[in-house]
């Protein structure tokens, strides 16, 4: 008897399944297996994959509901949604000002350091609402489900006194319930010193450990902590103080590591056991290397580096070393306006010369475990969630050369369409 799907996508030209031993996130050459299967097909019922395989094996399987969704997608690409793994979701404001004038010379520290960069949005998303951070917040996850992208990581970390971060986090909740894609949420409250406690960090780190975080995990309102580790924000001994009293109540660390400059931020993510450390453009070997022995992920952001000039992240050598590598836009308005997953995946091949197959792992499966959600996304097998993406290409590679470009035909959250291209138009 055949199972009955309400969901059947067949006559993918290239499915790429990312099935595989997927329990730890993937290293070294496991990060080129994509489980590429030609002529592929994926079933889904009630929003879960039921089957995946050739087509001619899936159609043997499963029949399609008489009410279901038929998607013959005539030899394009289909992959598992893209899962952004690092996102400012939530801010006020414009930085486009400060975009010029990095344009005439001055630096993102600078601007920072005259009361611009982060406060300034700070200053503009406390005046906003929730109900405005909510409305902006919809519009943003809206166009990033066009460019492929079913789940997030959605950081706090532009209010920087209790009531707004704790405002900035309802309203990620909020999305999280309403729209098709899944947040994922960080209390960042030590994103930097804000005006209120100006020349005294440790007094601020104080109101987080104190108040904060206290705060944060009485309304269960994150799953992660993180922490701007650099010049300019806090120091590795605030940063541990943070995490440690972070994880100590349930809130597993990530890092903002070696940006920047190279301040053992990555050393430091290994030694509190955190999933992950982001950016990392100036880890040093010592640094990757504990981060290899720890399991700890390496969230790259190869965005920034190009908006800010920075040096890409040193990803091959963290393959080589056996460093777990996800990728992510860090979409912020200070140093990655973009939200488009298929450009850092494009940017981590063209700047830090990932292969195409590595910037897909790393764009889905290896997102996931960045983001304790491994279990649910990330990848198409049978009982994970049917998020999917239709390329509108022949080839899984072209997302990497066609940058800048949208790649993406259609979009599938929990096996429902939730968008398609006019391009598409021809898919039955
Ligand atoms: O990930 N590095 C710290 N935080 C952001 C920048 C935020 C901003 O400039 O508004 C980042 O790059
Ligand atoms: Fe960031």
């Amino acid at each position: 008897m055949k199972v009955p799907a309400d969901l059947l996508v067949v006559h993918a030209g290239q499915l790429l399944t990312l099935q595989g031993p997927n329990e730890s996130p993937r290293t070294g050459p496991s990060l080129r297996e994509v489980g590429l299967i030609a002529d592929g097909a994926v079933a889904a019922a009630d929003g879960v994959v039921i089957a995946v395989g050739s087509s001619a094996q899936v159609l043997d399987e499963v029949m399609l509901a008489p009410d279901g969704v038929h998607l013959d997608v005539r030899g394009r690409v289909v992959l598992p949604g893209f899962v952004d793994a690092h996102t400012h979701l939530i801010h006020a404001g414009s930085r486009v000002d400060e975009f010029e004038q990095r344009l005439g010379g001055a630096t993102y520290q600078q601007i920072a350091a005259r009361g611009g960069g982060i406060l300034s949005t700070m200053r503009a998303t406390r005046e906003a609402s929730e109900d405005e951070l909510v409305t902006l917040g919809r519009a943003r996850l809206d166009r990033m489900l066009r460019v492929g992208t079913t789940t997030i990581e959605g950081k706090s970390g532009y209010g920087l006194r209790t009531e707004d971060e704790l405002k900035c986090l309802r309203a990620m909740h909020r999305l999280g319930a309403a729209h098709e894609v899944d947040i994922v949420t960080t209390f960042l409250g030590a994103h930097v010193v804000p005006p209120e406690f100006a020349g005294n960090a440790d007094g601020y780190v104080g109101r987080i450990v104190e108040e904060m975080i206290p705060a944060v995990v009485d309304e269960d309102l994150a799953e992660f902590c993180d922490v701007f580790c650099d010049v300019g924000a806090f120091t590795r001994e605030q940063a541990r103080t943070v995490l440690e009293a972070g994880a100590d109540v349930g809130l597993s660390p990530k890092l903002h590591a070696d940006e920047l400059s190279d301040l053992g931020g990555a050393l430091l993510a290994a030694e509190v056991g955190a999933v992950s450390a982001d950016h990392l453009e100036y880890a040093s070997d010592e640094g990757l290397q504990a981060m290899a022995e720890a399991g700890t992920i390496a969230v790259l952001l190869p965005c920034t580096a190009l908006f800010l000039g920075l040096p890409y992240a040193r990803a091959r050598r963290m393959v080589e070393l056996g460093v777990p590598v996800a990728l992510a836009t860090d979409f912020n308005p200070g140093t990655s306006p973009t939200y488009a997953m298929p450009m850092a995946v494009a940017l981590a091949c063209i700047g830090m010369r990932l292969l195409p197959s590595e910037a897909i792992t790393a764009a889905t499966i290896n997102a996931a475990h960045a983001i304790g959600m491994a279990e649910e996304v990330g990848s198409l097998e049978p009982g994970k969630a049917a998020d999917l993406v239709i390329l509108d290409v022949m080839d899984f590679r072209e997302v990497t050369t066609a940058f800048g470009t949208n790649p993406v035909g259609a979009v599938v959250k929990r096996g429902r369409v939730v968008w398609r291209a006019a391009s598409m138009e021809g898919a039955t």
